[in-house]
C-alpha cells in the first residue's frame, strides 16, 4: 500500500530535522527486499549508492557502474519503499561531460528510477551542474571529502581534509554547494573536527560517513552494517551483525541435511 504523500519523507523534512536537532538516518542499499525491510522499520532515507558496483556487481570500484545500473537498482528500491526519501546516485560519466547530458541523466534517474532526489559527487567544479539539475525541479544531495569516483586522483581511498589547505578547500566547497542549492551533503572520510565545523557553518544537513558524530545525520552501506560484504573495511564502519557467518552456518546445515537424507523430511513433501 502506498502512503499518503504527506507521510513520505521529503527534502523539506531533512531541513526541518536539522533545525530541530533530530538526527537523520540514511542507508545505502540497492535491492527490493532490503529496501522493504529498512523502510518498514522507519529509516529516513535510502541512497541507492554507486557502491552497488562492489557490493552487488562484484566490481573493484565504483567506476564501472553505469547510469543503467543505477536506474535499475533505484527502481527496485523504489518498489520496496513507501516512506523513506529515495536518492538515486549519479555514477561516473553520468555527470561532468556536459551540463545538458548531466541534467538529462538526472532526469532519467527520477523518471525511470522513481526516486525523489539525486546525489552528485564533487565540490566547486560541480556548481553549474547542480544549479542546472535543480532548475528542472530535481533536489540534489552533494557529496564531498573522499568521493570514490575521484579515487584515481586521490591515489586510493584516503582520509581527506587533513592538511590545512585541504580543510579550507572542503569548507569552501561545502559553502558553495549550499549556495548552489543542495538540500544536504554527504561528508565522507574527513576528520571529525572538520565534520563539526562544516555542520555548524552551513544551514543544510550534513550526512556523515566517517566524518564524526557532530554531523546532522549518518549513512552506512547496508552490506557493511550487516557484515555481508568482504571488502576491506574502513575505520568508520560498524558491523552490527555478521551475516556472512549466518549464511555460512545455514548453508552448511542444509548441505549436511541433504547429504544425510534428513532433508526433505515428511513435513516438506507433498502427499
Ligand atoms: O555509493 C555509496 O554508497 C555512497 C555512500 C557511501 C555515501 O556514496
Amino acid at each position: 500500500m502506498r502512503l499518503l504523500k504527506s507521510e513520505k519523507i521529503t527534502v523539506k523534512d531533512f531541513i526541518r530535522m536539522k533545525e530541530e536537532g533530530e538526527k537523520i538516518t540514511m542507508i545505502s542499499a540497492y535491492t527490493y527486499p532490503i529496501a522493504k525491510i529498512i523502510d518498514e522499520i522507519g529509516i529516513d532515507s535510502i541512497l541507492v549508492g554507486d557502491s552497488l558496483g562492489m557490493n552487488i556487481l562484484g566490481h573493484e570500484n565504483t567506476l564501472n557502474v553505469t547510469l543503467e545500473d543505477s536506474i535499475r537498482h533505484t527502481q527496485a528500491v523504489a518498489k520496496g519503499t513507501n516512506r523513506a526519501l529515495i536518492i538515486g546516485d549519479m555514477p561516473f560519466l553520468s555527470f561532468g561531460v556536459s551540463v545538458e547530458e548531466e541534467t538529462k541523466n538526472a532526469g532519467r534517474l527520477i523518471q525511470e528510477g522513481n526516486c525523489e532526489a539525486v546525489k552528485l559527487e564533487g565540490g566547486e567544479e560541480r556548481i553549474e551542474d547542480i544549479q542546472a539539475i535543480k532548475s528542472i525541479g530535481i533536489p540534489v544531495l552533494g557529496h564531498i571529502g573522499l568521493t570514490p569516483t575521484y579515487v584515481n586522483m586521490f591515489g586510493g581511498y584516503k582520509v581527506q581534509g587533513r592538511k590545512t589547505e585541504d580543510e579550507e578547500r572542503l569548507l569552501k566547497d561545502a559553502k558553495l554547494l549550499e549556495d548552489a542549492g543542495v538540500f544536504g551533503m554527504v561528508l565522507e572520510a574527513i576528520p571529525w573536527k572538520l565534520g563539526k565545523k562544516i555542520t555548524e557553518e552551513i544551514s543544510v544537513p550534513t550526512i556523515g560517513i566517517g566524518a564524526g558524530e557532530y554531523c546532522d545525520g549518518q549513512v552506512l552501506v547496508i552490506d557493511d552494517l550487516i557484515g555481508l560484504s568482504d571488502i576491506v573495511k574502513p575505520k568508520f564502519v560498524k558491523k552490527y551483525v555478521n551475516t556472512q557467518e549466518i549464511i555460512r552456518k545455514a548453508v552448511k546445515s542444509y548441505m549436511e541435511d541433504v547429504k544425510e537424507s534428513s532433508f526433505p523430511s515428511e513435513e516438506y513433501r507433498y502427499d
